[in-house]
């Protein structure tokens, strides 16, 4: 079979560039058209601004494979012209046109629009693919031949990751968390404001608590019936921005309903592999890298490990208060938590058998 043709919506935008490069020489998936507001050439003058710059925030160059696809406006592409679709658009305009795209092709998300109905499923690749078959009533239901499926916030990712072999081995009941969050998962619109951010710690990040506790429960429930219900933990959390331009830190403080020893929960962290055996082509050797060096991990080391697709844990020890664990996490924000944990999830679905 040869490549899905796949289409990039919201390509200019911070979330959309993570899309590009992840998609760049894909086995799977050839993009053949890229969306934005505007109609342009090609992908190279869509990223130019008015005063001559490039909208490109990318350490590396726009890939070769991408700089001539064409762009088109949402008002003329037609859903129906690729197999695939990927959206990085705000939440109020995907509520608009996901549901129009998943009329007739799935579509992947960066946006929140759809992460709270009960016939979506939240999935994490290797974290809760058995949730994966709700796409189904998703699609009865709403008479879809295609589907949405939203990425979580990027801020429960690396926690949601974490905690799924503790909560598989152990049974997690308490969660506390707190986040040292990147400038990046910000966006460009609102953004972080530099003069707010530079030498500073902001302690307020609005609507982010809510969602990492809603959606934790979510991704680590249980789905049966065609219907998830949530886990049954206690969890609160305080997200804050860091002045840190990519990748989320996490102090985690995690009660637990069995006792191991220490040893036994640093062995089922890295013993946590969900991916072997399986041929994802965005999945990294690793899910989780458990560092000894009571210094790691850091996000300015440690984010890009398997390719921002490896979550780091370190300061690994008993949790008197809760009874159970704490650490600190790393995970990148815009590459696991967004753009390419999007791309890997179609890659599961194509692997799954339901995508196309
Ligand atoms: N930033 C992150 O790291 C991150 C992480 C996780 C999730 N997300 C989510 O991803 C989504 C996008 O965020 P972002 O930060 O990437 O936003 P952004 O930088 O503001 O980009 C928005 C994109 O939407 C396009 N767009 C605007 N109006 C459009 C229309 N009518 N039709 C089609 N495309 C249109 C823009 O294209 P033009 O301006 O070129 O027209 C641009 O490509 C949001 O829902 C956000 O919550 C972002």
């Amino acid at each position: 079979m040869g490549r899905l043709r796949a289409a990039i919506v919201g390509a200019t935008g911070m979330a959309g560039q993570q899309f590009v490069q992840a998609l760049t020489r894909h086995p799977d998936f050839e993009v053949v058209t890229m969306v934005t507001s505007r109609t342009v050439k090609n992908y190279k003058e869509a990223l130019l601004e008015a005063n001559g710059s490039s909208r490109w925030t990318q350490s590396t160059p726009v890939p070769e494979d991408m700089s001539d696809v064409p762009v088109i406006s949402s008002k003329e592409f037609d859903p129906k012209s690729v197999d695939v679709i990927f959206t990085a658009i705000e939440s109020d305009l995907a509520k608009e046109l996901e549901p129009w795209f998943a009329a007739t092709t799935p579509t992947f998300s960066t946006a929140s629009a759809f992460r709270y109905y009960d016939d979506t499923p939240l999935l994490i690749t290797g974290v809760n693919d058995e949730h994966a078959k709700l796409v189904i009533r998703q699609q009865r239901e709403r008479g879809w031949k295609g589907f949405v499926l939203p990425v979580p916030n990027c801020t429960v990712t690396g926690l949601a990751i974490t905690l799924k072999p503790l909560h598989q081995h152990f049974g997690v009941n308490n969660v506390l968390m707190v986040s040292m969050q990147s400038v990046s998962g910000a966006g460009r619109s609102p953004g972080v404001r530099t003069l707010d951010v530079l030498d500073n710690i902001i302690p307020y990040i609005p609507n982010e608590e809510g969602k990492v506790r809603k959606e934790l429960l979510k991704i680590l429930g249980e789905c049966s019936n065609d219907a998830i219900s949530p886990a049954e933990i206690n969890i609160n959390c305080l997200c804050t921005r860091a002045n840190v331009l990519d990748g989320h830190t996490e102090s985690v403080f995690v009660g637990l309903r069995k006792r191991p020893d220490l040893s036994e929960i640093k062995k089922v962290l890295q013993d946590y592999n969900p991916f072997h055996g399986r041929r994802l082509h965005s999945a990294p050797d690793r899910m989780i890298h458990v560092f000894d060096d009571p210094y790691r991990p850091q996000p300015r080391l440690d984010r890009d490990l398997g390719d921002g697709m490896t979550t780091s844990i370190g300061r690994l020890e008993d949790e008197p208060v809760l009874g159970g664990v704490k650490y600190v996490l790393v995970s990148h924000n815009t590459k696991m938590g967004a753009g390419k944990g999007a791309v890997l999830l179609a890659e599961s679905m194509l692997e799954q058998g339901l995508l196309g």
